[in-house]
């Protein structure tokens, strides 16, 4: 049946989700699947039934698309969808309440507090060391983050993230690296692609070197010993199960100088750019976007 390819939105991941939509479009077209761009930005949502779509392939980043809204609307208007239901998508969307539930659930997170305009930089200083991650809580692609190594930015950081979101949070940088696991399927189902090992060639993975630059360094295999990369596929699929993740997905992860493992977020409906991870991680197992698209569609569902 016909399929929309829901990209580009109205969130600050526009651009993003742009780019991500019509690469998946292409795909799906490309092995024969009767797939349209649907922007919802440009067309009411109730077009999805009087053009008789009868599944949606998700490839809105951030809110209004990856927050639980839209996973809602078409739960109502019975059209089946990729990835994650209202519940997951709209916790992944929100930082601190993931990192919340994932401590309750014995799943290790960096310390993180919350920042606000009236909050003692000195004592967050004391508390989490220099340097510091200050982002807003509900955001992707690095959008409204800062990474802070004087505590004399610490206030600049925040209102430059509270631009982006009421909710703001610094939290623990860990010297260990960045990585991300993505995650194909659903409950015991699931299972985790090989993990990426992410080398910015600036301070941190920010927006330019997720999209921009072509000096990110991105190492598959990760470099991690066997037990380690186990470790950390386990624990992210074990993320992504305690907030309810499905059909796909991709948690972040930072390691301390100890190698204990941290995760980060969960992002329920990863960027598909020719820059994004999870695309990458599949290639390495032989999966090709083609066929990772058609996969992802196959778990649509309500
Ligand atoms: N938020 C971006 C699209 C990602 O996680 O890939
Ligand atoms: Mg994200």
């Amino acid at each position: 049946g016909k399929v929309a390819v829901m990209f580009g939105g109205d969130s600050a991941e526009r651009e993003v989700s742009l780019k991500s939509g019509s690469a998946v479009l292409k795909a799906l077209r490309g092995v024969g699947v009767d797939a349209h761009a649907f922007d919802p930005r440009e067309k009411p949502l109730s077009a999805l039934r009087e053009e008789h779509f009868q599944r949606a392939f998700i490839a809105l980043h951030g809110r209004g698309g990856e927050d639980g809204c839209l996973q809602g609307a078409l739960e109502l208007m019975g059209i089946p969808y990729t990835g994650s239901g209202v519940l997951a998508s709209a916790l992944a969307m929100d930082k601190w309440r993931t990192k919340l539930v994932w401590r309750a659930a014995g799943i290790p997170v960096p310390d993180f507090v919350l920042l606000d305009a009236r909050s003692n930089f000195a004592a967050i200083e004391h508390q989490l060391g220099l340097p510091l991650f200050v982002k807003p809580a509900n955001e992707g692609s690095s959008i409204g983050i800062t990474k802070v190594k004087d505590v004399g930015t610490l206030a600049a950081a925040y209102h430059e993230a509270a631009r982006y979101d009421s909710i703001v949070l610094a939290e623990r940088y860990m010297s260990g690296g960045e990585f991300t696991v993505g995650i194909l399927g659903s409950g015991h189902k699931a299972r985790a692609l090989p993990v990426i090992r992410i080398v910015p060639a600036t301070e941190f993975y920010d927006y330019d070197a997720k999209y921009l630059r072509d000096d990110t360094e991105y190492r598959i295999p990760s470099g991690l010993d066997t037990a380690q990369e186990k470790e950390m596929q386990d624990l992210a699929l074990a993320a992504f199960n305690v907030i309810g993740g499905r059909g796909w997905g991709r948690v972040d992860m930072m390691m301390d100088g100890e190698r204990r493992i941290v995760a980060l977020e969960a992002n329920t409906a990863p960027g598909m750019t020719d820059h994004s991870l999870v695309p990458m991680a599949a290639r390495a197992e032989g999966i090709g976007f083609e066929q990772l698209v058609v996969q992802v569609l196959r778990e649509a569902t309500l």
